[in-house]
């Protein structure tokens, strides 16, 4: 029985296809064109899966670093995904652009995503500072959804990032699209994007005008939330005009020296 041939667009499937397959139905050169367009294709995927890793360990990087000061970690979670060939397909198609290698990479920021989910309001700013100030990081947009929040709602910071990436004979540079939210905002906007694509279902004035009750009740708990951070703990706070005391007492001296002398002497 002749293999069935797979030809998607992550590449020609390398188990189901055979070239004889496919060349019964295309001419050799048309099949040649397109495995090395798909080739292509594969590559620059890889690119923005690297780059998404690399975003991904820089905070993961960043929380454990933020841990001791803080005697927590300021992120709750991490998500990455790369978007699908039928979604940029779709979303080129939408923006009237045509579908090519060179559109991909100039038109779409967001064909790499990492969002990061925060416990509090001023965890997304430090973090958002923190990764920003690092050499290797170019910001080439930033959207304030928390200080300015979409009409319907949606708050979030967004930041395009251009990250290097380093690969066995080159070094790309790759962009990245980052989300940083609070738990709260996550929890609106997971609900509010399951109910607005909710299949047959009219979305209605009435609908909006509810979430965005729901975004403003969860916009004023991200507040109280956070105050109560501030008061309950003293940790670093980005979002206050003080200057952080830094000096050190006679007690936290007498701590330190005490722990040089114990690692003087391990
Ligand atoms: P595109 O990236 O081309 O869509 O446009 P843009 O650059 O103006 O996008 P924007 O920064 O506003 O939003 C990018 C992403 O944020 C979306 O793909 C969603 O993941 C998320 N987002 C933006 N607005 C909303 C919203 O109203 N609801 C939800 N649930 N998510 C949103
Ligand atoms: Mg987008």
């Amino acid at each position: 029985m002749q293999q069935s041939t797979t030809v998607t667009a992550n590449g020609i499937s390398k188990n189901a296809s055979s070239k004889e397959a496919v060349t019964a139905f295309f001419e050799e050169e048309d099949y040649e064109r397109a495995r090395k367009y798909l080739t292509r294709f594969q590559t620059l995927m890889t690119y923005y899966k690297c780059a998404m890793y690399e975003i991904e360990t820089k905070f993961k990087v960043l929380n454990e670093a933020f841990s001791p000061q803080l005697d927590r970690n300021p992120i709750s979670s991490i998500k990455c995904r790369l978007k699908t060939p039928e979604s940029i397909q779709e979303k080129l198609h939408s923006k009237g652009y045509h579908i090519s290698l060179d559109t991909i990479e100039e038109k779409l920021n967001d064909i790499a995503g990492v969002r990061v989910t925060c416990s509090f309001i001023d965890d997304v700013y430090m973090l958002a500072d923190a990764l920003l100030m690092q050499d290797d990081i170019t910001l080439i947009d930033r959207k304030d959804y928390i200080k300015n929040p979409k009409p319907n709602g949606y708050r979030s910071l967004h930041l395009i990032v251009i990250v290097p990436i380093f690969l066995p004979n080159e070094k790309q540079y790759v962009k990245v699209e980052i989300q940083l939210r609070t738990i709260a905002m996550d929890f609106w906007a997971s609900l509010e994007h399951q109910l607005k694509y909710k299949k047959d279902v009219e979305f209605t004035e009435a609908m909006a005008k509810e979430l965005y009750t729901c975004a403003d009740i969860s916009s004023k708990l991200d507040g109280r939330m956070n105050c109560l951070r501030k008061s309950v703990m003293s940790d670093y706070d980005s979002s206050t005009d003080e200057a952080q005391d830094d000096s050190l007492d006679s007690e936290d001296l007498d701590a330190l020296s005490k722990t040089i002398e114990r690692i003087k002497n391990q």
